[in-house]
């Protein structure tokens, strides 16, 4: 089975298309660094439609595609019918089959509801990539396990823990657990849930944790990630030089942007040596670049 789309992390099928998504941009970043990335998407168009801002989603893409010859339409949601007003607008469907007749994939940020991604994708009749929905962040979850790659041996054996509410990013983990078996452990607080059948299917391929205890999840970690809050920060959730303490010696520390310093991360920890968030986010760009060749070749 080939990926058709990457409307979630487990879009991607298999631990081998894993694998080849992580040597390819590999070698995009390399190649880019040499100067020489060849033009394996002249000629091709790519629509992305943003309903919410983005800096990294929207730049690395945007340049991405541009250094491999593709170009690319941003549309944000005011430009077109989908959220006009009145009765005026246009509903998802039309809108899908009439972006997917002009252009060779889409990338789309839904304003609310996963079922955007999903709508699109079975109405453009080209492949859809999911830039953050509230049910998953696949583009840059795959990043992180790319910038383990970068950093660590054997990235598939690390220890991880998420520390957050963000749901995107908890399922995305498990569903890389299920893909690639590394281990997971979720600090979520109280009322937040994971998708029950992504958690299953990640506890029936790797150790799987979950619990209401960052210190419990960070304990012995290797790689302790967060992101942004959508509220305010539950008590003892932020990740500071105290919960790493609890850590690996040589834990990496992930947050994919944007931060909110003093809040879910200090701001000794996201400057510090720990950290790779900037790393994070230039990788960006080689691990969508893989995606784009993989979804349009
Ligand atoms: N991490 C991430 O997706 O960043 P943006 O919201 O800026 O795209």
């Amino acid at each position: 089975m080939t990926m058709r789309h990457l409307r979630t992390t487990l879009d991607v099928v298999d631990r081998s298309a894993l694998d080849g998504l992580m040597l390819r941009a590999q070698e995009l970043k390399r190649h880019r660094s040499q100067r020489r990335l060849a033009p394996t998407l002249a000629g091709r168009v790519i629509a992305m439609l943003f309903e919410k801002p983005s800096t990294r989603t929207r730049v690395s893409f945007q340049s991405g595609s541009a250094q491999l010859g593709a170009h690319c339409i941003v549309l944000e949601g005011r430009d077109i019918w989908l959220q006009a007003k009145d009765n005026d607008g246009e509903v998802l469907r039309d809108t899908a089959r009439v972006i997917g007749g002009a252009v060779d994939l889409i990338v789309v940020r839904p304003m609310s509801s996963h079922a955007t991604v999903d709508e699109l994708a079975r109405h453009a009749g080209v492949p859809v990539i999911n830039g953050l929905s509230d049910r998953d962040h696949p583009c840059q979850v795959l990043t992180d396990l790319f910038t383990l790659y970068e950093r660590r041996e054997h990235p598939y054996q690390s220890r991880m823990a998420f520390v957050g509410d963000s749901l995107a990013m908890a399922n995305g983990y498990l569903a890389l657990a299920s893909l690639c078996g590394l281990e997971l452990r979720l600090a979520l607080p109280e009322g937040v849930a994971v998708d029950a059948d992504l958690l299953r299917r990640a506890q029936s391929k790797a150790n799987v944790m979950i619990t209401h205890d960052p210190r419990a999840a960070v304990e012995g970690a290797d790689v302790v990630a967060t992101a942004a809050w959508s509220g305010p920060v539950a008590a003892g959730f932020r990740v500071d030089d105290a919960l790493l303490q609890l850590a690996s010696d040589e834990v990496t520390v992930l947050h994919p942007l944007p931060a909110h310093r003093g809040a879910e991360i200090t701001d000794d920890v996201l400057e510090g040596p720990r950290s790779v968030a900037f790393q994070q986010a230039q990788n960006r760009l080689p691990v969508q670049q893989a995606l784009l060749e993989a979804l349009l070749h």
